[in-house]
């Protein structure tokens, strides 16, 4: 495959987007340093997840977790706590494992050799190219979601840009733009002029630098492309919940490998109806009562609901009842999924890993404390 790009206009793109990066960029807190290990952390945050989003997470990890070293040493229960509401929870114990490995490996420093960057966990095309070029100014290309609509918009590239040959034709591109001098630079602002001028609707042509040499533009496509995806209508999921009193304390569960959210804890729940994303052991089989004492070895009498909410996680949209419990008897022993079943003072809840919706719900028990 071949994009035969001329160099003049391969010279003016650089030249004009630097050149807008260096008045118009946001001061982004990994972008103070070319640390390796910030690079890899912030890229790891920012995957799927605003900026906005990100940068209070970044801070607080980065003060806690200062460097390869500290992060391999710590608890995996501590950092996925560190991650507690960024979501897509599978990335806090990857970037972890990552840490690990640069420890054992490579003695702490993050490698600048492609090959073995790759073969760390959670690295992918991407993410190597962030690091070599952002940490290590390598002239190596990035396409993420912002600069795969600036580079499609440029290149007027039509088609689906998750087909394997549109992708291949945006790394190209990628490829062929980025410079040898400064490539970090460059790429940071490739991904900045998506995040603010190139939007994925009504994209600012008025105010930007590669106007006019943006072929999307010159045909009048720039809203065309890149082509809009059909989003599936979300799936709908009931589910229920216990929150079982004993005195005052309250039972919690802590679930087991695998599922989206592993090692997190949650009250007892049960799957009640439509496709179930959390790979819950209970389903609609088994009634809450029943269900609390398969996950936890307690019998309790169940009461009248306190609380529902909704939540929507990957491609499900949950409602989840939570129903007030009292136990009767019965010793703690964690059921199918689980690994712990523990009772717990309502205010040690918040020293707890829990899902959004979990802590959602134990926030609005103003009872629980
Ligand atoms: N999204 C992905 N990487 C980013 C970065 N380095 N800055 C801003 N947004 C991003």
């Amino acid at each position: 495959m071949d994009l035969d790009l001329d160099q003049d206009w391969l010279r003016g793109v650089r030249a004009a987007l630097v050149g807008w990066y260096d008045e118009s960029a946001r001061a982004l807190p990994w972008r103070r340093d070319r640390d390796p290990y910030r690079v890899l952390v912030s890229e790891t945050m920012l995957v799927q997840t605003t900026v906005k989003a990100v940068v209070p997470y970044f801070e607080r990890f980065v003060t806690r977790f200062p460097d390869f070293a500290t992060l391999a040493a710590a608890d995996l229960d501590e950092v996925v706590r560190a991650w507690e509401g960024l979501g897509y929870y599978r990335r806090a114990r990857q970037l972890h494992a990552a840490a690990v490995r640069v420890v054992s490996e490579f003695g702490g420093r993050m490698p600048d050799d492609p090959t073995a960057i790759q073969a760390l966990p959670g690295v992918g095309r991407y993410m190597a190219g962030a690091i070599l070029s952002f940490a290590f100014d390598r002239a190596q290309p990035i396409v993420e979601a912002n600069s795969e609509r600036v580079l499609a918009r440029l290149l007027a590239v039509r088609g689906d840009t998750r087909s394997g040959p549109i992708r291949e034709r945006l790394w190209l591109a990628a490829e062929r733009l980025v410079p040898q001098q400064e490539p970090g630079r460059f790429n940071q602002a490739l991904i900045e002029l998506g995040a603010l001028v190139c939007a994925p609707r009504r994209p600012a042509c008025l105010v930007c630098p590669l106007a006019s040499l943006c072929q999307a533009r010159r045909q009048g496509l720039e809203e065309a492309i890149p082509e809009a995806r059909p989003r599936p209508a979300p799936l709908a999921v009931v589910e229920e919940c216990a929150i079982v009193t004993q005195g005052s304390l309250v039972l919690v569960v802590q679930r087991g490998a695998g599922g989206l959210w592993e090692r997190f804890w949650e009250f007892p729940t049960i799957h009640v109806e439509g496709a179930d994303p959390g790979g819950r052991a209970l389903g609609p089989d088994v009634d809450l009562a029943r269900g609390v004492q398969l996950l936890t070895g307690v019998q309790a009498r169940i009461g009248a609901p306190v609380k529902s909410i909704r939540y929507s996680v990957t491609k499900h949209r949950v409602a989840l009842t939570a129903r007030r419990g009292v136990a009767v008897s019965g010793a703690l022993e964690p059921g199918p999924g689980l690994i712990d079943a523990r009772w717990v003072e309502p205010r040690s809840l918040a020293d707890l890993t829990m899902s959004s919706a979990g802590r959602r719900l134990a926030a609005s028990c103003e009872w629980l404390e």
